[in-house]
């Protein structure tokens, strides 16, 4: 049994079963090869998160690349509640945001949504300030171009973002939230309210251009629930349905199941771990599908599938399909250790996390934040 929701992730995620509870659409061979053709195009590598499936499902994003091609603007629209640490999940998504943003030279809206945060965990608002400050300033590193990257944060931009939760709000009962999201007679009312703020961003940009304007959301999974009201609503409103395209999760340190989560204790690498943090939780937390013995498993092998150090070259790490392959195949037949995995795995993070850091010492957050 698995849950799974924008407020909940737990258990093993059939991703296939998901597509058909969801009602996605898989990201199958003819999205592939689109996507394919825009990038040989631009002389831009297809990202390894498509040629893996970690990106595995969508809604509505063949008619994205038909407005694309028509020469029609689109723009992209992820979002972070500032509650914790960002950690490696997070930049999974981003990531691959990034490259959506340079493949389609496209702008990007960017929300915070404090308020959700604030309403949903037992949190203080100043402990939630003092984590919006620091993820906007971990979201900006990512390499987002500041000229078409607008980050929108929902207690700040209430004006702006107000008068059009509203018009969403009056779409929406009491029984379509309760149902779409688990919420009971007990939640608090704000967070009854909150899902039109997060609606909001998908159609602003028309708003503030006046003029009808497509938008992709790059998102994990578990939000689609937000979305999919997202998509009922917004045609009532007179703007077209977002398309989506959808991400797995990055498996936490103890292994396949559930998502990695900086609200649990050692499940998370954070982008802000030492050299030797990560070396640590690696080393000591990682789940391995190695054997239990050097004897085991020279004669056994080990099993990659559930081996969170090669998971974590797969999702994120490794972008070479080739040298991926060998990994894989020479920890299968038991030539390669669980310890020397990890040790390559190691220096692939830090070295990931050691670029990152130097570029967040030199950002200013203000070049990011929406102005109107
Ligand atoms: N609800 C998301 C979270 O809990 C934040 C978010 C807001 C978001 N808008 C989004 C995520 C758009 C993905 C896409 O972190």
């Amino acid at each position: 049994m698995s849950v799974i929701n924008p407020f909940e992730v737990e258990g093993d995620v059939d991703y296939k079963k998901l597509i058909k509870e969801f009602g996605l659409q898989e990201i199958d061979d003819s999205i592939v090869s689109r996507l394919n053709k825009i990038c040989s195009d631009k002389g831009i590598p297809l990202h390894p998160m498509i040629r893996r499936k970690i990106f595995f499902a969508h809604r509505d994003l063949n008619k994205i690349l038909d407005e694309f091609e028509k020469g029609n603007e689109f723009f992209l629209y992820t979002g972070v509640g500032p509650s914790g640490p960002i950690h490696l999940g997070h930049l999974l998504v981003w990531s691959f945001t990034k490259w959506l943003q340079d493949l389609f030279d496209v702008e990007l809206y960017f929300q915070f949504t404090d308020d959700e945060k604030f309403l949903f965990k037992d949190k203080s608002y100043e402990d939630i300030q003092n984590w919006l400050e620091e993820n906007m300033k971990d979201v900006a590193s990512i390499g987002f171009d500041p000229k078409k990257t607008f980050f929108i944060i929902n207690t700040r931009h209430a004006g702006l973002l107000y008068p059009e939760a509203i018009k969403v709000a009056k779409k929406i009962t009491f029984s379509t939230i309760k149902s779409a999201f688990g919420f009971t007679d007990s939640n608090n009312i704000g967070s009854i309210f909150y899902t039109s703020m997060q609606t909001v961003p998908a159609f602003l940009p028309s708003i503030l251009k006046n003029k009808k304007m497509f938008c992709l959301i790059p998102h994990a999974v578990d939000q689609d629930p937000h979305f999919r009201l997202t998509r009922d609503i917004l045609p009532k409103l007179g703007f077209e349905k977002p398309a989506s395209i959808q991400c797995s999760f990055l498996p936490p340190l103890s292994g396949a199941t559930g998502k990695m989560s900086s609200s649990k204790d050692v499940s998370a690498i954070t982008i802000s771990d030492t050299p030797n943090q990560v070396k640590k939780k690696i080393n000591k937390y990682a789940f391995s599908g190695g054997k239990d013995t050097l004897e085991e498993h020279r004669k056994f092998g080990g099993d990659p599938s559930i081996d969170v150090s090669f998971q974590y070259l797969r999702y994120l790490f490794e972008e070479d399909d080739q040298k991926l392959k060998e990994l894989e195949e020479s920890y299968k037949s038991g030539e390669l250790l669980s310890g020397e995995l990890k040790k390559y795995t190691i220096e692939k993070i830090n070295s990931f996390l050691s670029e990152y850091q130097e570029r967040r010492n030199l950002i200013n957050v203000d070049d990011f934040i929406l102005n109107v």
